[in-house]
């Protein structure tokens, strides 16, 4: 089996991290999504990768290389533009050839890695497997409705009245016949060649289409508070780990890692939560489902439920920073100059919430 892992696209629910940075490149726990995703496939037995790459291409093969560090085989099918997920498999038919093929998308995590369905896919004779979860609302997902047999019959999206609450998670299983669906259906209102309609061709064609019911967490990274989500649910499933500097004046309570040459100073760190690489934390509380990456500074100020992305410094604030996430460089402090004002530099898009 081969894997084929979609990293392209736009990203315009991530703005303004997607102006200048890969939202699967955006850590979780301190991770990238992405790697999350290759150790997802890697770890169910899969070492040829291939990876649909679009704009930000040279920023996700600068950070991922040629994959030697995970074991694994990686290669690059550049997109020229986000033309659909079926387009990303159809401009892979190259690299997949006759494999049988997992499909993962960039920026989806799931719970408990993907080892059982790749297994169960791989000794089957279907010739498609289209992992599902079910969910509480799934008018806001493309559901899939099953027939007597427990075959996928039709799939929906966004159904205003679902008949069923099995909405598909980002993660599908194929042999090679999806060529021939992928190659004979049309692009969509919205102009992209849909993955679900390609599956919808399958089962018209009678082909052996199947579902594979997740029971655990499975979150689209896609947007701030679900990337805040997923480091939540990350976090929590963590060993806890001291590798840097903690004082004698410091508390680390619950489930805490800080990684090497980070230093905790005068501080509470309430946990989940993950300190990075040479991040300093002087006189601050950091509260729990908060990441904070590396190179980082936090001073005199309180956060939690955030995610702060690397070289980024806070200091000082008044109130307590929550379910914020922080790209890289930022540097969020008091204005010392009078009249008092709030002094910002915010690119588009932006996102601020003042007390
Ligand atoms: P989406 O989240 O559906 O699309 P997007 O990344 O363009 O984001 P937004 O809706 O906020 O603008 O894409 C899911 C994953 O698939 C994501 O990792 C990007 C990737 N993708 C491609 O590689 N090629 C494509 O043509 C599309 C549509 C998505």
């Amino acid at each position: 089996m081969k894997g084929l892992i979609l990293s392209g696209g736009k990203g315009t629910r991530l703005r303004p991290i997607t102006y200048t940075s890969a939202k699967q490149l955006v850590p979780v726990a301190n991770k990238p999504v992405l790697f999350r995703v290759i150790e997802a496939i890697r770890d169910a037995g899969i070492s040829d990768i291939g990876i649909v790459i679009g704009d930000t291409g040279d920023e996700i093969r600068a950070a991922v290389g040629n994959g030697r560090r995970w074991d694994v085989r990686i290669t690059y099918i550049p997109q020229d533009e986000p033309r659909g997920l079926a387009h990303a498999v159809k401009i892979s038919q190259a690299f997949l050839g006759d494999d049988r093929f997992v499909m993962f998308l960039g920026d989806n995590c799931i719970q408990g890695g993907i080892s059982s369905l790749i297994q169960q896919f791989g000794h089957s004779d279907y010739n498609a497997q289209i992992v599902l979860k079910q969910v509480a609302d799934p008018r806001s997902f493309g559901v899939a409705e099953l027939d007597d047999d427990g075959r996928i019959e039709r799939l929906v999206e966004k159904p205003r009245e679902p008949r069923s609450d099995l909405a598909l998670v980002g993660i599908y299983m194929f042999d090679h016949h999806i060529f021939e669906a992928v190659n004979n259906i049309q692009p969509s209102l919205r102009g992209e060649l849909e993955i679900t309609d390609a599956i919808q061709w399958l089962v018209a064609a009678k082909y052996r289409v199947f579902p594979y019911i997740h029971d655990g967490w499975w979150i689209d990274t896609g947007k701030k508070d679900d990337m805040l989500e997923a480091n939540r649910l990350i976090l929590e499933e963590l060993t806890p780990l001291v590798q840097g500097y903690v004082d004698r004046d410091s508390q680390l309570i619950g489930k805490v890692i800080v990684e090497p040459g980070a230093e905790i100073i005068n501080s509470t760190i309430r946990g989940p939560a993950i300190i990075g690489e040479k991040t300093r934390i002087l006189n601050a509380y950091v509260g729990p489902f908060t990441s904070i990456y590396h190179d980082c500074h936090i001073e005199d100020s309180e956060i939690e439920h955030s995610i702060v992305l690397e070289y980024s410094s806070i200091r000082g604030l008044p109130g307590r920073l929550e379910d914020s996430l922080v790209g890289r460089n930022v540097e969020i402090g008091r204005s010392p100059l009078k009249p008092k004002a709030y002094r910002l530099l915010l690119g588009d898009n932006s996102t601020v919430g003042v007390l």
